[in-house]
């Protein structure tokens, strides 16, 4: 496993959108065991493949409970709204209020090519949809209602 880059804003890669993976072979493994070790050393919940300067519909999180690996994610149902201040590891030093659904339901496939569901709320919930909106290009700016000063949080 290897620590990769991780791409901030300003680099044009993180507005384009990913291709879905077909190969389910050795180097979407390595792939996602390096997400997975580059988000654990960033303190991350979330990372999407774009972060790492990788254009495939790859995405892994770890709200504390586990690594989720998702392939070709989708977003099949979701429920009920949250606002919660939410930021980007590759938007250091902003936050912002983003408006999210608090449950979402997400067909995935696993790193064999399995497909499976989950659901995810509150935190879960919004990580799913910070990470897709990744692989479509989207930065959590689109869903903010309001930018948070990063020294008010520091403050709390
Ligand atoms: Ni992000």
């Amino acid at each position: 496993m290897a620590i990769r880059n991780i791409v901030t804003e300003g680099e044009e890669i993180l507005l384009k959108k990913s291709r879905p993976v077909e190969v389910f072979d050795e180097r979407l493994h390595t792939l996602l065991d390096d997400m997975r070790e580059t988000m654990n050393a960033a303190g991350g919940v979330g990372l999407a493949a774009p972060q790492v300067g990788v254009l495939k519909r790859v995405v892994v999180a770890d709200v504390g409970e586990g690594v989720i690996e998702l392939v070709n994610p989708e977003i099949i149902d979701e429920k009920g709204e949250q606002q919660e201040i939410e930021g980007c590891l590759s938007c250091p030093g902003k936050y912002g209020i983003t408006r999210r659904p608090h449950w979402v339901k997400v067909k995935a496939k696993d790193r064999h090519g399995k497909e499976f569901t989950m659901t995810g709320e509150g935190l879960l919930a919004r990580v799913f949809c910070h990470e897709i909106d990744h692989l479509d290009g989207k930065l959590f700016y689109d869903s903010v209602i309001e930018m948070v000063d990063p020294e008010e949080l520091e403050n709390e």
